[in-house]
């Protein structure tokens, strides 16, 4: 279960006014995320890895092609799909216990399986003592902790995260990068990461979708079989990143060439 396919998906923002252009933001985007598998979306800002996730998650339709779930078209958003945004997005009003157990209470959840459940997360994600501590007096980085284990405690088939490190300083990124590892070891399950980083994609993934520039594409989708943790020195790390930074800088090298004749518009 959770096997992701994505099929020939187009998405294109139509403009707002006459004086507006539509968007091309996704051309033609196909790939299959297996069962229990880390997958990490890599792109420059604006390639339109954002809107990608958005489909999966069902916030927004594509305009061509579809996705679907163990084979089941996606359409509204659904608790089979959990996401994690960027900036947290906890209730400032419930404590680290009340945020995880709210899917939980939505969903019925009997109290006292309900607690149980919650708190087995809080303790995978590493914040046991702090269950009855307010967002607010948390860090940026025990913040995201709480919105993974929110995130899980549902138990989706799948979990979509969009840069939910990049808003972290960098020591506080790298530690949860290596807990979201041993939180995948642990936890097994189909995952899609989106980043801009190409050493968190190699030190989290299964797969990497490199995607070319707007309107995104599969540039490249690569298998990653090093054993986990990953060490950055591993000769075996080095080299992949070179090789994504190759892919990457290949399309941003051809974004400077004009593709028009100069005074043909
Ligand atoms: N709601 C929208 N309406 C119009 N254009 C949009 C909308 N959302 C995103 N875009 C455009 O689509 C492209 C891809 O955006 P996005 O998916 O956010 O990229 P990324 O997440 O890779 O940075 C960008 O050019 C962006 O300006
Ligand atoms: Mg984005």
């Amino acid at each position: 279960m959770g096997v992701l396919n994505v099929q020939n998906v187009v998405k294109i923002y139509p403009g707002h006014s006459d004086a507006d252009e539509p968007v091309k933001a996704l051309a033609n985007v196909s790939f299959t995320v297996h069962e229990n598998e880390f997958c990490s979306i890599l792109g420059h800002s604006g390639c339109g890895k954002t809107t990608l996730l958005n489909i999966m998650a069902g916030f927004d339709d594509a305009t061509l092609g579809r996705i679907t779930l163990d084979g089941r078209p996606v359409g509204k958003p659904g608790w089979e799909r959990a996401m994690i945004f960027q900036d947290y997005a906890l209730f400032p009003w419930l404590t680290v216990l009340g945020n995880v157990s709210f899917g939980l209470e939505m969903k019925q959840v009997p109290a006292a399986e309900k607690t149980r459940r919650a708190m087995h997360q809080i303790e995978l994600v590493g914040l046991k003592g702090f269950e009855h501590r307010y967002p607010h007096q948390l860090s940026g980085g025990m913040r995201q902790r709480v919105a993974i284990a929110r995130a899980l405690a549902v138990d989706p088939s799948v979990l979509l995260m969009d840069e939910p490190f990049a808003a972290l300083d960098a020591q506080n990124r790298s530690m949860l990068q290596d807990e979201m590892v041993r939180i995948f070891m642990e936890e097994r399950k189909t995952m899609v990461l989106v980043t801009h980083s190409i050493e968190e994609s190699i030190k989290l993934s299964d797969r990497i979708v490199v995607m070319t520039r707007r309107p995104g594409r599969v540039k490249a989708d690569i298998e990653v079989t090093m054993p986990r943790p990953r060490s950055e020195e591993a000769p075996a790390f080095i080299a992949l990143k070179a090789r994504i930074r190759d892919l990457i800088h290949d399309e941003y090298d051809l974004a400077d060439v004009p593709i028009a004749p100069p005074g043909s518009h």
